[in-house]
């Protein structure tokens, strides 16, 4: 085997690069590429080594043709420690057989069946909507992914506790969300420091809620909703999933199941509101697909301009920006030696946006997705769900989400950034708009989407 050592930043002896890196994180993991190439070695405390990532073929050596040698990095097993052995955390094993039994819960027709409800609470949502109004859309998002999701994790009856369990999850998020800095990493979670305070008032919260609505399901039967599919499945020596399974899966799916495509939203909003060409062509399919009807399952797979919109707008601003593993046993990688108890780190922040495989990276183009343009991309370099076995169970509902929502608002509201304000990133587990995103809404009539659209569009290039 190889003894070469990748290249890397040097670091401080105590903490390597670890300020650096909490100061600006993206800055850090784009300047390591730029600097250092394709397989970086960075020194971080704690760890025997850290190792960035960046070929596609690296990323599918990883995460899928050699994913045995590996399981989650420790900081994503600390970050989510409290989903318990949820299947984003668990390992091995019990790993496999948490995603067996949940597997069925996303299947097509399953999927499909939570359209509807996806498309009449974004309805909801535009009935309180105003002409003229100014919004910060990042929250609004949030809240409809987050009532959606509740609502196929435990039905309507539930609505009061998914409001408390809401409430928790958002505090949770914030104290990761203020989280990435170099302190996180010396002060372990169970200091009793404000911060720690916080987060476990939260997750005791959550768990009160969580249990009793899993007694009261368990009491009173089959609700058709995930939960009920969680307490029903059966492994193949007829045994199920006890409470704390099942809590470790809700908190999971209800964790994972919205901020994710509320991200994706919201830089869709964003993007659309400075390429106008886009939002016509979009309103234009949207008109001719539709006509004046509401978005059906059905109509997903022909809105096919409304999907490379998407997919653009996760490619610059992929939800999960980043992935971390952890060696297992000593391996190669790049013609470099990864010694066993390393942690590999791949980001879909900065492969998404690399020049040799995508001409102008950096422009916003739904139209590179037209499927002659992207013949040549190696597999690997667009992985915003992930790859191998661990690979996001829920995207076939997040893309059906994203379409659904992004079709339904559109063709009734344009928004408009509002001047003047700071659009930041925040990389903690997922990629937020730092101080959210302020737009002025302008409400579409309906029957002149389309010309309005034209109107607005500057004719490209
Ligand atoms: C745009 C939206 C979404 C994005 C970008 C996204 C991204 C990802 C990624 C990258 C992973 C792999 C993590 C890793 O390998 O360490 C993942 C795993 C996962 N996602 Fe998603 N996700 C999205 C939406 C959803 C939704 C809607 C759900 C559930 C309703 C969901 C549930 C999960 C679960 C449970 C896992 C763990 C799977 C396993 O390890 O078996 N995600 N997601």
């Amino acid at each position: 085997m190889s003894a070469r050592v990748p290249p890397g930043p040097g670091g401080d002896p105590l903490i390597g690069c670890l300020r650096e890196y909490s100061r600006d994180p993206l800055g850090f993991v784009v300047r390591c590429h730029e600097e250092y190439g394709d397989v970086v070695r960075v020194p971080f405390p704690a760890f025997p080594a850290s190792y960035f990532l960046f070929r596609p073929e690296h990323i599918e050596h990883v995460l899928v043709r050699n994913h045995r040698n590996f399981t989650k990095s420790a900081d994503a097993r600390r970050a989510l420690e409290f989903l318990g052995s949820g299947l984003l955390t668990a390992e091995r094993d019990s790993w496999l057989r948490q995603r067996r039994l949940i597997q069925p819960a996303f299947h097509r027709e399953r999927i499909n069946s939570y359209a509807s409800t996806m498309v009449e609470y974004a309805e909801q949502m535009l009935s309180t909507w105003r002409d003229g109004e100014v919004r910060n859309v990042h929250a609004d998002m949030m809240d409809l992914t987050f009532r959606i999701v509740a609502r196929a994790l435990f039905s309507a009856d539930v609505s009061g506790e998914a409001d408390e369990v809401a409430d928790a999850l958002g505090v949770i998020m914030q104290v990761f969300a203020a989280g990435g800095n170099w302190l996180t990493f010396i002060f372990p979670e169970w200091l009793p420091i404000p911060r720690n305070l916080r987060f476990h008032a939260a997750e005791r919260r959550l768990d009160e809620v969580v249990y009793r609505i899993i007694e009261r399901r368990r009491r009173e039967g089959d609700s058709g909703d995930l939960l009920s599919t969680l307490l029903r499945v059966r492994d193949e020596h007829g045994a199920g999933m006890n409470d704390e399974q099942v809590r470790d899966e809700v908190m999971t799916l209800a964790l994972a199941g919205h901020e994710t495509t509320a991200i994706a939203l919201t830089w869709t909003w964003y993007l659309l509101a400075q390429h106008p060409e886009v939002e016509a062509k979009l309103l234009r399919e949207l008109d001719e697909v539709l006509g004046e009807g509401s978005p059906t399952a059905g109509d997903v797979p022909r809105l096919r301009y409304t999907d490379m919109v998407i997919k653009e707008s996760v490619r610059l601003y992929p939800p999960a920006w980043a992935q971390g593993r952890e060696a297992v046993g000593d391996c190669e990688i790049g013609g470099y030696h990864i010694p066993a108890g390393s942690q590999l780190f791949v980001f879909q922040y900065v492969t998404h946006r690399d020049r040799r495989y995508y001409s102008h990276p950096e422009r916003f183009d739904p139209g590179r997705w037209a499927s002659e343009g992207t013949g040549g991309l190696p597999r690997y370099a667009y992985f915003p769900f992930g790859g191998g076995p661990r690979m996001c169970i829920g995207s076939s509902f997040a893309t059906m989400e994203a379409t659904l929502l992004l079709a339904t608002i559109a063709r009734r509201f344009h928004m408009d950034l509002v001047p003047g304000q700071k659009i930041g990133l925040e990389p903690s587990i997922t990629l937020r708009p730092k101080h959210g995103i302020q737009v002025h809404l302008r409400r579409r009539a309906a029957r002149t989407a389309r010309e309005e659209g034209a109107l607005r569009a500057r004719p490209a290039g």
